[in-house]
C-alpha cells in the first residue's frame, strides 16, 4: 500500500512564555517584544515557503501562543485560515491567565475551534513548586469563560509531582473532570535536564509504585465521567479525540514549521534549529533524518502501542510486506506470557499492565 505522503497536518511552534515553568524542557524563552517581532518575520517566511497550502489540521503550540500581542496573534491566525481545509480542527494552546474576553473573541473570529488550556494542578503549593501564576479559582473561571466561546476544550494536566500524594491527584481530578470539557491530557511529570526540577530534585528516588497508583485511580476516575482513554496520556468524551494527535500517533505525515519544530515528509523527519538567534536570522538549519523502512516499522510499533486502538497487523503487512507474526514471534511470545500485550482480531495491543510499562515493551521491540 502506497502511503499519501501530501502531509494534512501542520505545527506552528510560538516559543514565548511570560515565566518558565520549573519542569519545562520546551523550545521557549522569556517574552520580549523585539523577538516576537524577529520571529514572526521568519516564521512567516517558512509559512510561505511550505511546499503544501491547505491542512485538514493545524496545531499552534509552544510556548504558551496565547501571551501573544493581539495583533500579532491577529496576523497569524489570519494567515493560518487561510490554509485550512473544510471540516477543519484548528488548535490553540493557552496558559489559564491569559484567558479573557479579548482572546476568546479573537480566536473565535478566526476559526480556532480547539482550545488547550494548561492548568497541570490546582493545587497552590505544587502550582507555587512549578513557578505557575495562576490560583485555582482562576483555571476553574477562566474554563468556564472559555467554554461559552469554544465547544471543544482540553485541559493539560500533570501527576507525580515531589511530595505529591494520592489524595492530593484525587483532587485535582475532581476538579478537573467537573469543568465544561471534552479532553483531558494527563502526563505523568518528567524530571528534565536543564530545568529547575532537576537541579532540586535529581537526587530524589521515584517512586514507581505511587506513580503506577495514581494512573490507576485517574485512568478509572476520568472513565467513570466519559473521559475515555484512548492514547496512554489522553482521555476524551466521545468524538472529542484530537485529530490533529493522531495524524502523529497514526504515523502520517505532517508540515511543521517554528523554533525547534519538528516534521514527518516522505521518508524525512526532520527539526529546526533550537537556536533563537538562528531561527530568527532564517537560519533554519533543519536535521534532516531519512528513515529506512526498519526506523518505520519500529516508529509505526512505537507508536500505535501508545493507542487503544492497538496496532492492525493486516495494515502493517500491507504496508511494510511484512507478517508482523512471523517476524516477531519471539518477542510477542515473551510479551504475551508476561501479559503485556494481547493480539486480538489482528490487532496488537498492550494490555493495562502493558501500558504502565509502556517503555519495557518498547525496547523489546527495539532490540
Ligand atoms: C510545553 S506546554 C505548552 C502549553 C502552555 N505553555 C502550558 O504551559 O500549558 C504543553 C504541556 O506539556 C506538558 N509538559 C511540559 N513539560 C513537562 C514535563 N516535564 N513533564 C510532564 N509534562 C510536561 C504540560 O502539561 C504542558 O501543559
Ligand atoms: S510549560 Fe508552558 S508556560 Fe511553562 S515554560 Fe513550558 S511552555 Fe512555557
Amino acid at each position: 500500500m502506497k502511503m499519501k505522503s501530501n502531509p494534512t497536518a501542520l505545527y506552528v511552534h510560538i516559543p514565548f512564555c511570560k515565566q518558565i515553568c520549573s519542569y519545562c524542557d520546551f523550545a521557549k524563552v522569556i517574552y520580549q517584544t523585539n523577538f516576537v517581532n524577529d520571529y514572526f518575520e521568519s516564521l512567516f517566511f517558512e509559512l510561505e515557503n511550505l511546499n503544501n497550502n491547505k491542512y485538514d489540521t493545524i496545531y499552534i503550540g509552544g510556548g504558551t501562543p496565547s501571551c501573544l500581542d493581539n495583533k500579532l496573534l491577529v496576523s497569524l491566525l489570519e494567515k493560518l485560515q487561510k490554509m485550512l481545509n473544510k471540516n477543519y480542527e484548528f488548535s490553540i494552546e493557552s496558559n489559564v491567565e491569559d484567558i479573557n474576553e479579548i482572546f476568546l473573541e479573537t480566536i473565535k473570529k478566526y476559526g480556532v475551534n480547539r482550545l488547550s488550556i494548561g492548568i497541570q494542578t490546582f493545587n497552590k503549593a505544587f502550582i507555587s513548586l512549578c513557578n505557575r501564576k495562576h490560583s485555582k479559582e482562576q483555571a476553574i473561571n477562566n474554563v468556564k469563560l472559555a467554554s461559552k466561546y469554544i465547544e471543544n476544550i482540553n485541559v493539560d494536566m500533570i501527576y507525580g509531582f515531589p511530595f505529591q500524594l494520592l489524595d492530593d491527584v484525587k483532587e485535582d481530578l475532581e476538579i478537573v473532570s467537573s469543568l465544561p470539557i471534552k479532553h483531558i491530557s494527563y502526563y505523568s511529570l518528567i524530571i528534565e535536564e536543564n530545568t529547575v526540577f532537576y537541579q532540586r530534585f535529581k537526587n530524589l528516588e521515584e517512586d514507581n509504585k505511587l506513580q503506577a497508583k495514581m494512573y490507576k485511580y485517574i485512568y478509572s476516575y476520568l472513565k467513570k465521567q466519559g473521559f475515555n482513554r484512548y492514547e496512554i496520556s489522553n482521555f476524551a468524551k466521545t468524538n472529542y479525540k484530537c485529530k490533529h494527535n493522531l495524524v502523529y500517533w497514526h504515523n502520517m505525515h505532517y508540515d511543521a514549521v517554528g523554533l525547534n519544530a519538528s516534521g514527518y515528509v516522505g521518508d524525512i523527519r526532520f527539526t529546526n534549529t533550537r537556536n533563537l538567534t538562528l531561527y530568527n536570522n532564517k537560519q533554519y538549519q533543519k536535521e534532516i533524518i531519512k528513515l529506512t523502512k526498519e526506523d518505520k516499522m519500529f516508529e509505526e510499533i512505537m507508536l500505535y502501542l501508545r493507542l487503544d486502538e492497538g496496532l492492525n497487523l493486516d495494515r502493517f503487512y500491507k504496508k511494510y510486506n511484512v507478517n508482523f507474526i512471523e517476524r516477531y514471534n519471539k518477542i510477542i511470545k515473551e510479551l504475551e506470557d508476561k501479559k503485556l500485550i494481547k493480539i486480538t482480531k489482528n490487532k496488537l495491543k498492550t494490555t493495562f499492565k502493558g501500558s504502565l510499562l509502556l517503555n519495557q515493551v518498547l525496547i523489546s521491540f527495539m532490540n
